[in-house]
């Protein structure tokens, strides 16, 4: 088995429980003269705990809207209309906006596509780890300051300290992207980790070695993983579970191996053969 690929921990079981489910999510934009336009229908989903589970379909599918639903970052004008987000048996939609600031960043952290944009031009990256973890945990100064720079580090940034003192600017796409991962995922410490198309605009080789340390993160630290993408090939390297969505419904869900192999919704199989994957289901 080639060591560098190897799973650090074996895969929680796909009959593992789930962490969070999304029951019959509905939801539509409402315009400026009140018309509502339905853009979710019945959404129903499970993310096993420990378990990577992707959510694919083409663009304008809903993914991004379900992943900020969970979050309750949704655009103000998505009405939802019906559907509970249970986490652990809390509905997040009934939360109001403390308690969804709480679940944010501690049980639940994200990572969006793009990287640089979600960081601060005006603070140091260390600086900006160190600050949420201060709020996160409670923790002084300079050891905020040490987690961060730890952080970087296992994220396999070179010269850690170094580039704890830089600005976003000075850091490329993909580590600016390492650096969003290593917010979410060791300096939040969630339970859950969403990743929404996490890779786009970066290079191929950057894009790999990126799902490789989302990977190694997941596995290690047995996170619960959404990953949001388009790439049917990241899917079939990374993901246990996988749901695909269609125009605002999930069209079906399965476990990977399933998808490839048998996957039986006519949608799902355009996705495959169009990706030249899954030859059977072609
Ligand atoms: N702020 C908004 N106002 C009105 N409609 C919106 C808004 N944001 C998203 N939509 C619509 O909601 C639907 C789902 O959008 P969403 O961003 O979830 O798609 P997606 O699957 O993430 O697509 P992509 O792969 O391009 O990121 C689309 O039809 C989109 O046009
Ligand atoms: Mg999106």
């Amino acid at each position: 088995m080639n060591v560098a690929t190897a799973p650090i921990v074996a895969a929680a079981p796909l009959n593992a429980a789930p962490l969070l489910e999304i029951e019959n999510y509905s939801g539509s934009f409402r315009a400026r003269n009140g018309d509502l336009t339905p853009v979710l229908y019945n959404v129903s989903l499970q993310l096993k705990t420990g378990v990577i589970t992707a959510v694919v379909g083409e663009t304008g599918s809903g993914k991004t809207l379900v992943a900020s639903s969970i979050l309750g970052i949704q655009p103000a004008t998505f009405v939802r209309t019906s559907g509970r987000i249970l986490l652990g048996g809390v509905d997040l939609v009934s939360l109001d906006e403390k308690g969804l600031r709480k679940i944010r960043g501690g049980q639940i952290s994200m990572v969006f596509q793009d990287a640089r944009a979600a960081l601060n031009p005006m603070f140091t990256v260390g600086r900006q780890l160190a600050d949420v973890h201060q709020r996160l945990h409670g923790s002084g100064k300079a050891e905020a300051m040490e987690a961060a720079v730890d952080a970087i580090r296992r994220v396999h940034i070179p010269e850690p300290a170094r580039r704890a003192r830089q600005y976003p600017h000075e850091f490329s796409g993909g580590m600016a992207q390492r650096a969003m991962i290593a917010m979410a995922a060791l300096i939040c410490e969630p339970q859950l980790l969403i990743l929404d198309e996490p890779t786009t605009g970066l290079d191929v080789t950057i894009q790999s070695e990126i799902m490789d340390l989302i990977l190694e993160l997941s596995r290690s630290r047995g996170l619960t993983t959404c990953l949001i993408t388009h790439d049917l090939g990241v899917v079939a390297a990374t993901c246990e579970e996988v749901v695909v969505m269609n125009a605002g419904r999930v069209v079906e869900t399965g476990s990977a191996e399933t998808i490839f192999t048998a996957a039986k919704d006519g949608y799902t199989r355009k996705l495959l053969a169009a990706s030249q994957l899954g030859e059977m289901a072609a």
